[in-house]
């Protein structure tokens, strides 16, 4: 679970209210940018349903919302998005507990290695099925929900989905078919008053990176981003005060991908 999620949330907080009302389906939010992604609206005023493999993490970020907020605000439900029935049960139970659906955030993402030359192909497609088609499998049942009212859909892409990714082959696809799939999808569920959007981080510190050597020296901020600035962004593709964009592909990745960024002695 993120320091975010650990640490005091600040969740009770009633001065607040940015989604307030407002249903959002998180996959993958039981640990790392999800998790802090769940609190974040929450915190907001939303109502979330937090979809993940994780079943004992996912509860326990559910009933520690609850337990911060008062309110019963937060609801695990298992989820594994490559799979469209499991998709079907998460909304369902989104709508059978508070009544609609706003918001997805399509977060849940695994990390793979390897060029084309040496990447597995079982790899290959397993990191296509859950980075990519987790998040067709999770519009595919949301919309229906949406379409009456409009929404906001939240797909986490990465810099990795802006620019090349050096021995990531399948996850740099992956993530690139996410910035193509949110920019048609934008063109096609706009009619609805759906708003689809991507976001592309660079180095955040969760559990997914917690292992890798990773230097900052090719990022102008020279460090890596906190969970919590990515939910601020979140929050607000999820709020009313982003109503008019859609079919954007936002970076946030402290500068890493505004250019060379050469040594002064280079
Ligand atoms: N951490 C980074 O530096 C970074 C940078 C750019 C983009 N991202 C993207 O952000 C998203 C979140 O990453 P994170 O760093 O928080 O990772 P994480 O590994 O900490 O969390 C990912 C979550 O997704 C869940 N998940 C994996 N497969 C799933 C499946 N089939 N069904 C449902 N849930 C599943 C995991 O159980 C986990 O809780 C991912 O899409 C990742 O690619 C991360």
């Amino acid at each position: 679970m993120s320091a975010r999620t650990d640490s005091g949330t600040g969740i009770g907080r009633t001065d607040a209210g940015r989604v307030v009302g407002k249903v959002a389906l998180i996959s993958g939010a039981a640990r790392g940018m999800g998790a802090s992604h769940a609190v974040t609206l929450a915190e907001h005023g939303a109502n979330v349903v937090i979809g993940d493999l994780l079943d004992d993490e996912g509860r326990t970020l559910a009933g520690k919302i609850n337990a911060e907020t008062g309110r019963d605000v937060a609801l695990f439900v298992h989820l594994d998005v490559t799979d469209p029935e499991s998709w079907q049960r998460a909304v369902s139970a989104a709508v059978g507990r508070f009544g609609g659906l706003d918001v997805l955030v399509n977060n849940a993402g695994i990390f793979t290695r390897g060029s084309v030359q040496d990447a597995e192909v079982d790899e290959w497609r397993r990191t296509i099925d859950i980075d990519l088609t987790g998040n067709f499998l999770g519009m595919k049942a949301a919309v229906p929900v949406m379409k009456s009212a409009g929404g906001s859909i939240i797909n986490i892409s990465s810099i990795a989905g802006l620019v090349g990714f050096k021995n990531r082959a399948a996850y740099a696809a992956a993530k690139w078919g996410v910035q193509g799939l949110t920019k048609t999808s934008a063109l096609d569920l706009g009619p609805y008053g759906i708003r689809v959007n991507s976001v592309h981080p660079g180095s955040v510190d969760t559990p997914m990176t917690a292992g890798l050597k990773r230097g900052f020296g090719q990022i102008p901020l020279g460090r890596a981003a906190e969970v919590s600035e990515i939910s601020d962004l979140v929050l607000f593709l999820a709020s009313d005060e982003s109503r008019f964009m859609t079919g954007a592909n936002i970076a946030i990745d402290g500068g890493e991908t505004a250019g060379n960024n050469l040594r002064e002695d280079a």
